[in-house]
C-alpha cells in the first residue's frame, strides 16, 4: 500500500552510510534538530545505520525531520541473516527506505529485480522508497547513460501505476559522482532527470513523470547545492559525505527551501 506523500516535494535526505555509533549519531541528530529549526519548506530525512535508528529517532522526535533506513528486504520476516524488513523500519519510526543504492548494486550484487522487489515491499510496509539509479563512468563515456537509466527505471517500476510511482522518490546518482568530489553539472543532471521522468511516464502512465520527486545525488555539498537546486528538474538531494557534518547539511537544506 503506497503511503500518502505530497506531489513532487522538495526533499533533502542524508545518507550516513556506515558511519557513526548510536551515541555519535544521536549527537549529530540533536545538532541538526537545532540547526534546522528555521528551515524553509524542504522536507528533510536522515538515514543512519540500522543500529542507530532508535537513538536518532528519539533525537528527531517532534522535529518534523524524517527517519529512513538505508536498505530494506522484500520479505516481511524470516530466515534472512543480516537483513531488515520494512515493518521493522516502520517500528523504529522510519518514513523512508533507500533502495538500489549504487554501493549495493555495484558492491554487493543487487540487481534490478531485487530493487523492484524492495520498492514494492517498502510501499507494502508503509514506507516511501528512495529508488537510486545512475550510470557508471564507463557507461557515460560509452554513450550509454540513457540506456542504463531507462533499463533501471523499467526494472524498478514496471507494473506500478502513476499513483504508485509518485509515492516514491527517485534519486539520480551517477556512480562516478558519488564520494568523488566530482559533481554532475546542472545540465547533466537535467538531461538525466528528463530521461527518468519520460520513462516513468511511459512505464507507469500519465502524471507519473510530472508528479514524482527526483533528487540528485553525488558530491552535493554546501557550495554547489544552490546551483543544483536552481535547476527546475532537480527536486532535492541525496547527500552522503556532506550530511555527516551539521553545518554543511544545514546549508544544503537551506538552499533547498523554495
Ligand atoms: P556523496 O554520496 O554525497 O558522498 O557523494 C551520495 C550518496 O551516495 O548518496
Amino acid at each position: 500500500m503506497a503511503t500518502a506523500w505530497p506531489r513532487r516535494p522538495r526533499l533533502v535526505a542524508g545518507n550516513w552510510k556506515m558511519h557513526k555509533t548510536p551515541a555519535e549519531a544521536a549527537g549529530l541528530a540533536r545538532e541538526l534538530v537545532e540547526l534546522l529549526r528555521a528551515r524553509g519548506d524542504a522536507q528533510v530525512a536522515i538515514c543512519p545505520p540500522f543500529p542507530a535508528l532508535d537513538a536518532v529517532g528519539a533525537a528527531l522526535r517532534g522535529s518534523g525531520i524524517h527517519l529512513g533506513g538505508q536498505n530494506v528486504h522484500w520479505e516481511p520476516q524470516g530466515a534472512y541473516t543480516g537483513e531488515v524488513s520494512g515493518s521493522m523500519l516502520v517500528a523504529c519510526g522510519c518514513r523512508f527506505a533507500i533502495v538500489g543504492h549504487s554501493e549495493r548494486r555495484h558492491g554487493l550484487g543487487e540487481t534490478d529485480a531485487m530493487v523492484a522487489k524492495k520498492l514494492r515491499a517498502a510501499q507494502r510496509d508503509g514506507l516511501v522508497p528512495i529508488v537510486c539509479v545512475g550510470e557508471t563512468l564507463d557507461e557515460r563515456d560509452g554513450g550509454r547513460t540513457t540506456e542504463v537509466l531507462v533499463r533501471q527505471v523499467h526494472g524498478a517500476y514496471d507494473g506500478l501505476d502513476a499513483a504508485g510511482a509518485s509515492a516514491t522518490v527517485v534519486a539520480y546518482e551517477p556512480v562516478w559522482a558519488i564520494g568523488t568530489g566530482r559533481v554532475a553539472t546542472p545540465e547533466q543532471a537535467r538531461e538525466a532527470h528528463v530521461t527518468i521522468r519520460t520513462t516513468l511516464e511511459r512505464v507507469c502512465g500519465v502524471g507519473a513523470g510530472a508528479n514524482t520527486a527526483i533528487l540528485y545525488g553525488g558530491s552535493v555539498n554546501a557550495e554547489n547545492a544552490a546551483t543544483l537546486f536552481a535547476e527546475e528538474e532537480i527536486d532535492g538531494a541525496l547527500v552522503g559525505g556532506a550530511s555527516l557534518q551539521g553545518p554543511s547539511f544545514w546549508k544544503i537544506v537551506a538552499a533547498a527551501g523554495r
